[in-house]
Order: C-alpha cells, then structure tokens, then sequence
C-alpha cells in the first residue's frame, strides 16, 4: 500500500501539463515525484524497468536503486506516465504505475523496445496463442466464453504497423478498439471481468508489456509476448543481453514466481480509473492495487488536501 503513494504523487504533479502540449515536462514531473516518495518505501529496490539508460534519464533509470533499504529486495518497474502524449493532449487513459517482484524475478526486455503482446481473461488459457491466426484466436476465445464473435472487442494501439492486424480482426468479425496510447490499461482492461473488452493484441513497448505481466498475476488473466526487435542492430543487442528474441514468452517467463504487486493512478479519467480531480480543498485521486499472492484487486480513493501539495 505504501507504493501507491508515488503514483498519487506522480499523478497530481502531472496535472499541471495535462493538455500543454508537452510531455517531456509532464513525464519530469510524474519522475520527480515519484522518486521522492519511492525513497521512502521499506525495500530494497533496483529498477529493472525504468526510463531508459542512465545517460537518457537523470532519474529512475535501469539498475538505479530506490527505497529506504531496509526492506525486502526487490525489483521493479516504473512507467511514471503510461501515455506521455495522451497527458500532453489532453486525452484520456494516461496513467501512473509501478510494479514489483522479488529481486531477480523481473525479465530486463529493455534491449529491445517493441514486444508482440496478446492478453485476455483467464479463459484464454490454453486456448489462444500468438502462435495461432488472428482470426482462430478471436474463434477459439469466443466458444471458450461462449460470448458471440459479433459481440467481441479488440483492444489494438492505433498505428500503421497495425493495419493488417485490424483488418484480420474485422474480417473474423470481431469489432476494435483503436487506442491513441496505453497498452498497459488495454492490457489490463482486457484481463478484467466485466469490461467491453475482450482481448488487446498487437506491438507495443516491451517494458509495458512486462509490467502488464505483474498486474496479470493478480488478476489470473491470460498473456503471452515476443519481443520484436525493429531491426538487426536491435536483434544483435538482445542476443548480447542473453535474450531469445523468438521465445514466445508466458507471463511466467516476464515476472517469476508469485509475489508481484502492481498499483496504478489515473492521470487523466479512463476505462481503468478516474484521473486526479480537485474537490473542493482537496485533490482526488484513484488508484487500483494488484497483489498476486492473495489475488486481491484493491481501488483505493485518497483526499489530499490541496494546500499541502502547493
Ligand atoms: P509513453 O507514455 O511512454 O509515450 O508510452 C505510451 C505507449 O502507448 C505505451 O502504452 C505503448 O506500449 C507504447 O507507447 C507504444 O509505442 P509506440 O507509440 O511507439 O507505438
């Protein structure tokens, strides 16, 4: 619970660059603040995900350590905006989140930037695979839930790389649901009951799709990545790094073992949580957090006085 303390954080010192038009000033302030409140957390942390290379981000990047340490080892994975540009813009579905799993739990995908994803419910278990067509998975995921095709949605990031993947989803006969940014709540949304949607398939950045991974613990949902390398130059530096850039990767393979925690604030309103709000004196926040070892989805809505975060 302590965690969700630098996502609130994040989240509300983001506000300020919500529809600004600059993301990188967004993303600084969501950093800076998350840091400050990570430094206070009882464990031993060392970012496995972070913001990059250390030369790139002055703050929260791979193999920085946070926390008191004094805690727990741990490793983790900090995205502090999922949807830099969607803060930017104005838009919904920005988000803040950390994930976190025993130390030496965590894939370090961060040579390569693009992972193919597919996530669902848990139903998909056993059922879809990235290994099979499009269109059989859409099939085979709508007998095993015995929801119509015609009535199934598709959660898909919006970009010309996905034009054939969104076509063999409308041919199956499935319908999408073009996302501007966000994977890791498509992810999510996904892998939850009672949501409009079914399953998200498509590339997006490998450390969301790690950290989707932490959050489908809890939620007992079905997901499965490949990396996709956007050229030799990156291929040859996963291989460097030990990594299989053909496995097809199981959530087990993304985040070992089972104690993850994952806990997100909406930045801006979304289909997962609403985004930071001032009421009256105060600044509301809403946050879900995910534990796996007791499969437990908490919401937790905080009130912070507003005049203590002038
Ligand atoms: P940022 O907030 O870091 O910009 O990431 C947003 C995002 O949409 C992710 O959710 C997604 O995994 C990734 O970017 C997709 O990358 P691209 O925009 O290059 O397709």
């Amino acid at each position: 619970m302590e965690l969700v303390r630098a996502t609130e954080a994040a989240a509300i010192r983001a506000v300020p660059f919500i529809g600004r038009g600059d993301k990188n000033a967004a993303d600084g302030a969501a950093v800076d603040a998350m840091r400050k409140f990570l430094g206070t957390v009882n464990f031993d942390g060392v970012i496995v995900i972070g913001e990059g290379e250390k030369d790139h981000a002055p703050m929260l990047f791979n193999g920085e350590h946070v926390g008191n340490g004094r805690g727990p080892a741990c490793d983790i994975a900090v995205d502090p905006i999922d949807g830099t540009s969607l803060t930017a813009a104005g838009r919904q579905n920005a988000l803040s989140v950390i994930a976190v799993s025993d130390r030496g739990t965590m894939l370090d995908a961060s040579s390569v930037f693009y992972m193919d994803k597919i996530v669902t419910g848990s139903a998909g278990r056993g059922v879809v695979s990235l290994d099979q067509s499009v269109g059989d998975n859409i099939r085979e995921y709508s007998r095993a839930t015995g929801k119509p095709v015609g009535e199934m949605v598709i959660a898909v990031l919006d970009r010309p790389r996905h034009a054939g993947l969104i076509d063999e989803i409308r041919s199956a006969g499935a319908g999408t649901r073009l996302m501007l940014d966000g994977d890791v709540a498509g992810g999510i949304n996904a892998a939850r009951y009672e949501t409009r949607i079914d399953m998200c398939l498509g590339v997006g950045g490998s450390p969301e799709g790690i950290t989707t991974a932490c959050a489908l613990k809890a939620l007992g949902g079905f997901m499965q990545g490949r990396l996709a390398p956007r050229d030799d130059a990156e291929r040859e530096k996963a291989q460097a790094a030990g990594l299989d850039v053909d496995a097809l990767l199981e959530i087990e393979d993304m985040v070992k073992g089972d104690n993850t925690f994952f806990v997100a604030t909406g930045v801006t309103d979304g289909g997962l949580v609403e985004g930071v709000r001032r009421v009256g004196p105060m600044i509301r926040t809403e946050s879900i957090v995910l534990r796996s070892r007791s499969g437990t989805q908490r919401r937790v809505i905080a009130e912070h006085l507003a005049e203590k975060w002038l």
